[in-house]
């Protein structure tokens, strides 16, 4: 009790606090979201996400060897095609925009980690993440063989590991045969294996092109009112072979990923979402909020919270105002 105790003792001077410190934040495990379009010669802003843009597998050297002089080891890619369809036939292609991605980027920095993003959405015409029966509901078990093969795709194109994002159940077994059973025993699976049916994910939809068409995707993406729920999505992807689980958005979800931190002992990634990124963005530009220590101290909240690896579009930011 007061006099003895002065917790203002440790917080007298940036060394004592540094000492003192709980959480840190080091670029080795951040992972930089990419946007891929397929064309020549493109590098197009996201207007949502300002400071984001689309780039043309031909434009893409430029932005990679950035990523890596900044120390980031990974990109996560999303692939926009020209060309959809009711059964996302161009996410598995060979030459798909993805598969297309994944060459150019192991010719300009073989040493950057390509994780893929397996998920329909930005290639069925209707922009659900699965394929529809005949009622317009999206078909689980269809929609899992379809990806199934575009995770053997990616995998066959270079992809150093898989992240299937859908939301259906029993993907991430099928993606373990899958690739098992060609030889790639080898490749991890990220599993966004705690992914709610967020409001956040509203600039990423324009950034796409993959909002769907009707409907929400509240069918199969997470309820935000449930916890326990994660704690089962989670085991049940753990059981189908996840290496590494994912819970997304992170900012409003700060307890999710401290209850998974604490019942699993797999690593543990959080997605601090589009629409987490538009928020400072926007407050900054307006002069309202300071876009550095904001972004630091939502990067912090998130690490401290629980997770070992964050995806964010703040990747390269984070980096230059840690060195
Ligand atoms: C694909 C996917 C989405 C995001 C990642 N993978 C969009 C969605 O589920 O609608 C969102 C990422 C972000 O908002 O930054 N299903």
């Amino acid at each position: 009790m007061f006099p003895e105790h002065r917790p203002r003792r440790l917080r007298s001077n940036d060394t004592i606090r540094k000492m003192v410190r709980e959480t840190h934040i080091h670029p080795d495990q951040l992972i930089f979201p990419l946007f891929v379009k397929e064309g020549k010669g493109i590098h197009e802003p996201i207007a949502s996400m300002p400071g984001q843009y689309r780039y043309s597998p031909d434009a893409l050297s430029p932005v990679v060897n950035d990523i890596v002089s900044a120390g980031i080891p990974a990109v996560l890619l999303f692939g926009i095609p020209l060309k959809k369809d009711s059964l996302a036939t161009g996410a598995h292609k060979r030459d798909g925009i993805v598969q297309q991605a994944i060459g150019k980027i192991k010719n300009a920095a073989p040493e950057l980690m390509v994780i893929t993003d397996v998920c329909l959405c930005e290639y069925t015409d209707h922009g659900h993440c699965g394929i529809l029966d005949e009622k317009n509901r999206v078909s689980n078990d269809d929609t899992i063989e379809i990806l199934s093969k575009v995770a053997l795709s990616h995998a066959k194109a270079g992809s150093d590991m898989i992240a299937p994002s859908d939301m259906m159940d029993g993907r991430v077994g099928i993606i373990r045969d899958a690739l098992d059973e060609s030889g790639f025993e080898h490749l991890p699976i990220l599993s966004y294996a705690v992914k709610y049916a967020s409001s956040f994910y509203g600039p990423f939809r324009e950034a796409a092109g993959s909002a769907p068409s009707f409907g929400d995707r509240k069918s199969y993406q997470m309820d935000p009112a449930n916890v326990r729920e994660a704690l089962r999505e989670a085991r049940f992807d753990v059981e189908e072979g996840a290496d590494i689980i994912m819970v997304k958005p992170a900012l409003p979800y700060l307890d999710v990923i401290r209850t998974i931190a604490d019942e699993f002992d797999e690593p543990l990634c959080a997605y601090q979402v589009s629409g987490e990124y538009a928020m400072i963005k926007a407050a900054a530009s307006g002069g309202w909020l300071a876009e550095e220590a904001c972004i630091m101290e939502s990067i912090t909240s998130i690490k401290r919270a629980g997770a070992d690896m964050i995806i964010t579009y703040f990747a390269r930011e984070i980096a230059r105002i840690l060195s």
